[in-house]
C-alpha cells in the first residue's frame, strides 16, 4: 500500500464556507501559460493515449489495492480450480463497471447491485459475489447511473446502506421521498417550496452573472445535488445553511480521501452531444460525438475528435487551444451537480416547445397547472434552453471530422440520446485495455413493464462497427434483436457475453446483470418508470433488497431456486481473461467450464426463456399508501406514477421562472467579461460579485402565467 496523502483541511474549509452561490464558475481567471501547459490533449486512434494521471492512478491502484483485493476475494484460487501463485498481479484482468441511465430506477438498481458485489457486505462476501467491486479499475455512469457514481464519490465511497439511507452521522441519505421538484409536496406555491426555488434560482443567477449561458439543465442539476451530494439533510433541506453541493467540483475528485488512497475505481460519466445549432429533438444519429467526463478531462475518444480538455478549465472557450479572451480562463464550471445533470439532460426529447407538450405524459392528465406552464414556455424558447451548454474548448480541432469544430458552445444532452443507454464507450477505448465489463443493467426498454431488452447493447455494437473500429474494441456477440434477447431469456438473468474471444477479435467479456423479475416468484418492485421522481423510504428499502437478492442468487435452469455455485461462477467470469495473459496461458478449470456452460451466451446454441419459470413481470406498488397526499391533489387522476408526474410538472414550473430570469439577465450579459490585464483580478471580481436582487425571488408562478 502507498502512504496516504490526505488533504482534508482544504476540502472541509471549503465545505464550511459553502453557499448556494458557489455554483457560479469563476470567469476571468488567469489562464496557465498555454505554450508550456496546453489545456487540450490530442491524439489519434492509431496513437491513442489516456491522460497520464489516469494511467498513473489506474496502474497504482491495480498494483496495490486491487492486487490484494483479488487475493481477498479468490483466496488461493483452489475453489475455482486455479492456483493464484501461477499468475502475476499484472496478469489479473482489468475490470470496469457500467451503470446505465433511467432516472431514480437506474440509480437505485445500480446501488442494489453494488451492494451485492461489495466485499464490505458480509453476506455478499460469504456468498462469493461480494468482492467484485473491489477489483474494478473503472466505473462509468450515464444519467441516473451517473448519480449513484457521483454520490459514491462525493460522499467518500461509503457502503450503499449508509449512502442511500444515511448513517445517523455525516451521511443523510438520498431522501428520495422528498420529491425532486416540489419537495414540500404538490403545492408549488407553499412557503417551503418557494424557499427551495429561491435557493435554486440564486445558484443559477450567480452562474448567469458570470456571463455563462444557463439552461433548463441548471435547475435540474441543482435538484440532483440536493439528493446525491452530501450537504443536504432533512433538517436543512429548505434552508440556505449550506451550499447543498454547490462548489463541489468534478475536477476535485482527486482530493477526496478515498481517491487519494486508491480505494475507488476511476470514475467516468458519459454525455452525448447534438450538433450545435441543430435544435434536434429526436434520437441522435450514431455519428454524433459522444463525450466522457473524468476527474481530469472532458474528452472524446471518438475518431471524429480524439481530444481531451483539462476539466479544471472546462468552462473556457478555446480556439485552436487558445482562449478566445486572451489570457482569461474560466474555472469552477465543472460543478458535480452539473456534470451529473448534463449526463441526464433529456429535455430536448421530452419538452416539445413547438407543440407545447410533454411526452411521456398523456394530455388528459394535463391540468390547469400544465396548461399554465405550457403557455409560459411558449414565450421563452431560445437557442439552447433544452440542453446542457458547455463552452466549446475544441474549436478548430479536427476540422475535417469534428461536427462542432466551428461552434462556440457544445450542446450536451442525456447520454442515452443515441440509444446507447449503457455507458460502454469509455470501457471499450482500446488504450484502456478493459478485459471485463460488469453491466448493472437498469434500463427500461420494454414499454409496458420497464424491463431491459438489449436495445442498448445492440446500438453499442452497431456504433462500434460503423464508426469506432479504429479507436474502440469490438463488442462481443449478443442476440441481434430485442425479440431475441427476450426469447432467449438472457435479459432476465445473469449472462456472460464474449466468453471465448477469437484470435482476430479481442472483445471484452461482458458480465450482464439485468434488472429482472425476482426469481423467487414474488411481485417485482424494481421495474418502475424512468419519470418516477419520488420513492417512499419503504419502497426504496424493498427495491434494494429485491435487487440484492437477485444479484446474489444467479439462476438455476428450469427452477426458481438460487444457484449455490453462482458466487464462484461470477469469480470464474471476472478472472477468466487472466488465464490467457499468463505465460504460458492456463486452461479453463473444469469447475469454471461448468459455470460457463450455464451462464455464457453461445450464439450457436442459444438458451430459452422457458428455463426461467415462475417469474412475474408486472410491477406492483409495494407502498400504495405512500402517495396518498399526492393523490388528494388530483383526486380523479388515474395516472399510476403520480408522484413523478407532479414532480416533473413542478419542476418545469420552476424552470419556466428560471428561464424568464435567464432571459432577462442574458440580454444584459451575453459574453464573458473579457480582461486582457490579469493584474486587475480582484477589482473585476468585486464588480462581478453577486448582489441579491430580492425582488426576483418573490415571483410566483401565477404572476407570470399571462
Ligand atoms: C503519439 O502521440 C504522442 C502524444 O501526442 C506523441 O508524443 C508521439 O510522438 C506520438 N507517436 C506517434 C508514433 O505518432
Ligand atoms: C488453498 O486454500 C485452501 C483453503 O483456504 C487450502 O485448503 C488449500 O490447501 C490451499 N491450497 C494451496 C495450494 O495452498
Ligand atoms: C511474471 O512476470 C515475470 C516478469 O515479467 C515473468 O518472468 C514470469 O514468468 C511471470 N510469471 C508468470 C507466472 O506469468
Ligand atoms: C448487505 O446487503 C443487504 C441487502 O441490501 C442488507 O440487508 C445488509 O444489511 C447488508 N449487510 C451489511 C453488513 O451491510
Ligand atoms: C462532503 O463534502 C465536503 C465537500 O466536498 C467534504 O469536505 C466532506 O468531507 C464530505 N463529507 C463526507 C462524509 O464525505
Ligand atoms: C434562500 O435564499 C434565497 C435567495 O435569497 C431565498 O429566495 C430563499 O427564500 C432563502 N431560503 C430561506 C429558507 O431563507
Ligand atoms: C435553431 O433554432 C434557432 C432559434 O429558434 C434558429 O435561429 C436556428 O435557425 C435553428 N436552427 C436550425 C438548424 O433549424
Ligand atoms: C490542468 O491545468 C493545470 C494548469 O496547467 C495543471 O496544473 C493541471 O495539472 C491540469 N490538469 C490536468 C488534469 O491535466
Ligand atoms: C467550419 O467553417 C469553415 C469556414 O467557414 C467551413 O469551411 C467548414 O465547412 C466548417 N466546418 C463545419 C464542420 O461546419
Ligand atoms: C425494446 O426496447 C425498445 C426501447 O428501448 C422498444 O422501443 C421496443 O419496443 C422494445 N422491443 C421489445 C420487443 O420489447
Ligand atoms: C429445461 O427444461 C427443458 C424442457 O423440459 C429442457 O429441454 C431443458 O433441457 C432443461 N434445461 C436444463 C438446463 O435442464
Amino acid at each position: 500500500m502507498r502512504t496516504l496523502l490526505v488533504i482534508p483541511t482544504l476540502v472541509s474549509a471549503a465545505a464550511l464556507a459553502s453557499q448556494v452561490t458557489d455554483y457560479a464558475p469563476k470567469a476571468n481567471v488567469e489562464c496557465p501559460d498555454l505554450s508550456t501547459a496546453p489545456l487540450i490533449r490530442t491524439f489519434t486512434p492509431q496513437n491513442q493515449t489516456v491522460h497520464p494521471a489516469e494511467e498513473e492512478y489506474v496502474t497504482t491502484r491495480k498494483n496495490t489495492v486491487i492486487a490484494s483485493a483479488w487475493v481477498d476475494w479468490l483466496g488461493n484460487g483452489s475453489a475455482l480450480g486455479y492456483d493464484l501463485t501461477n499468475f502475476n498481479a499484472s496478469d489479473f484482468p482489468t475490470v470496469g463497471f457500467a451503470i446505465p441511465g433511467g432516472g431514480l430506477r437506474a440509480a437505485q438498481y445500480g446501488a442494489g447491485v453494488i451492494q451485492a458485489l461489495d466485499a464490505r457486505n458480509s453476506s455478499a462476501k460469504a456468498i462469493g459475489t461480494g468482492g467484485l467491486l473491489q477489483v474494478a479499475s473503472y466505473i462509468t455512469g450515464l444519467s441516473g447511473g451517473s448519480w449513484v457514481t457521483g454520490s459514491l464519490l462525493f460522499n467518500n465511497w461509503p457502503t450503499i446502506n449508509d449512502l442511500v439511507f444515511g448513517n445517523g452521522e455525516d451521511l443523510s441519505g438520498w431522501l428520495l421521498d422528498l420529491p425532486f421538484a416540489s419537495p414540500d409536496g404538490d403545492n408549488v406555491l407553499s412557503e417551503l417550496n418557494q424557499d427551495f426555488y429561491g435557493s435554486i434560482l440564486w445558484s443559477i443567477i450567480a452562474k448567469n452573472d458570470q456571463g455563462v449561458d444557463t439552461s433548463i439543465t441548471d435547475p435540474w442539476s441543482r435538484m440532483i445535488s440536493y439528493h446525491f451530494l452530501n450537504q443536504t439533510s432533512r433538517q436543512n433541506f429548505f434552508t440556505n445553511d449550506t451550499g447543498h453541493g454547490a462548489g463541489q467540483l468534478w475536477s476535485e475528485i482527486p482530493l477526496i480521501p478515498a481517491y487519494q488512497s486508491f480505494m475507488v475505481p476511476f470514475p467516468i460519466v458519459v454525455a452525448d452531444s447534438r450538433p450545435s445549432g441543430s435544435n434536434l429533438t429526436t434520437v441522435l444519429p450514431l455519428d454524433s460525438v459522444v463525450y466522457e467526463i473524468t476527474p481530469l478531462e472532458l474528452a472524446s475518444y471518438d475518431p471524429f475528435l480524439s481530444s481531451g480538455m483539462n476539466l479544471t478549465f472546462a468552462g473556457t472557450q478555446l480556439v485552436n487551444g487558445r482562449s478566445t479572451t486572451g489570457s482569461s480562463c474560466v474555472t469552477g464550471f465543472d460543478q458535480a451537480g452539473f456534470v451529473m445533470g448534463s449526463s441526464a439532460s433529456l429535455f430536448n426529447q421530452i419538452l416539445d416547445f413547438a407543440h407545447n407538450t410533454i411526452s411521456q405524459f398523456s394530455q388528459n392528465d394535463g391540468n390547469a397547472l400544465l396548461y399554465l406552464l405550457n403557455r409560459q414556455l411558449t414565450d421563452i424558447r431560445t437557442r439552447a434552453d433544452d440542453v446542457a451548454n458547455w463552452p466549446n474548448p475544441f474549436q478548430g480541432q479536427q476540422t475535417d471530422t469534428f461536427q462542432d469544430t466551428n461552434a462556440t458552445w457544445l450542446e450536451l444532452i442525456d447520454g442515452s440520446s443515441n440509444q446507447e443507454n449503457i455507458p460502454y464507450g469509455p470501457l471499450l477505448v482500446k488504450a484502456r485495455g478493459v478485459d471485463v465489463i460488469v453491466t448493472l443493467e437498469g434500463s427500461a426498454d420494454d414499454p409496458v413493464n420497464n424491463w431491459p431488452n438489449g436495445t442498448s447493447l445492440i446500438f453499442t455494437a452497431l456504433r462500434q462497427q460503423q464508426f469506432l473500429q479504429s479507436s474502440h474494441k469490438t463488442f462481443p456477440p449478443t442476440p441481434s434483436t430485442p425479440d431475441d434477447f427476450i426469447s432467449t431469456g438472457v435479459n432476465a438473468r445473469p449472462t456472460f457475453f464474449g466468453c471465448d474471444p477469437t484470435a482476430s477479435e479481442d472483445f471484452p467479456l461482458v458480465i450482464y446483470l439485468p434488472n429482472a423479475p425476482p426469481l423467487s416468484g414474488i411481485d417485482p418492485v424494481t421495474n418502475t418508470a424512468t419519470f418516477q421522481l419520488t420513492y417512499t423510504q419503504l419502497h426504496t428499502h424493498l427495491f434494494l433488497d429485491q435487487v440484492y437478492n437477485n444479484i446474489v442468487s444467479g439462476f438455476t435452469p428450469n427452477s426458481s431456486a438460487a444457484d449455490p455455485n453462482w458466487g464462484k461462477c461470477l469469480q470464474c467470469a471476472a478472472f477468466d481473461r487472466g488465464r490467457s495473459k499468463a505465460i504460458p496461458s492456463i486452461l479453463r478449470s473444469s469447475f469454471c467450464s461448468q459455470c460457463f456452460k450455464q451462464y455464457c451466451f453461445d450464439p450457436s446454441n442459444p438458451p430459452s426463456k422457458a428455463e426461467l419459470p415462475n417469474r412475474k413481470l408486472v410491477f406492483v406498488d409495494p407502498d400504495p399508501q405512500g402517495l396518498t397526499k399526492v393523490e388528494l391533489f388530483f383526486d380523479d387522476n388515474k395516472f399510476k406514477l403520480l408522484g413523478g408526474f407532479i414532480g416533473l410538472v413542478g419542476f418545469i414550473a420552476l424552470l419556466a421562472i428560471g428561464l424568464i430570469i435567464y432571459k432577462k439577465r442574458h440580454q444584459k450579459i451575453s459574453k464573458y467579461h473579457k480582461i486582457q490585464e490579469p493584474l486587475n483580478h480582484n477589482l473585476v471580481y468585486e464588480e462581478l460579485s453577486y448582489t441579491p436582487h430580492t425582488d426576483m425571488y418573490k415571483m410566483d408562478i401565477l404572476n407570470h402565467s399571462t
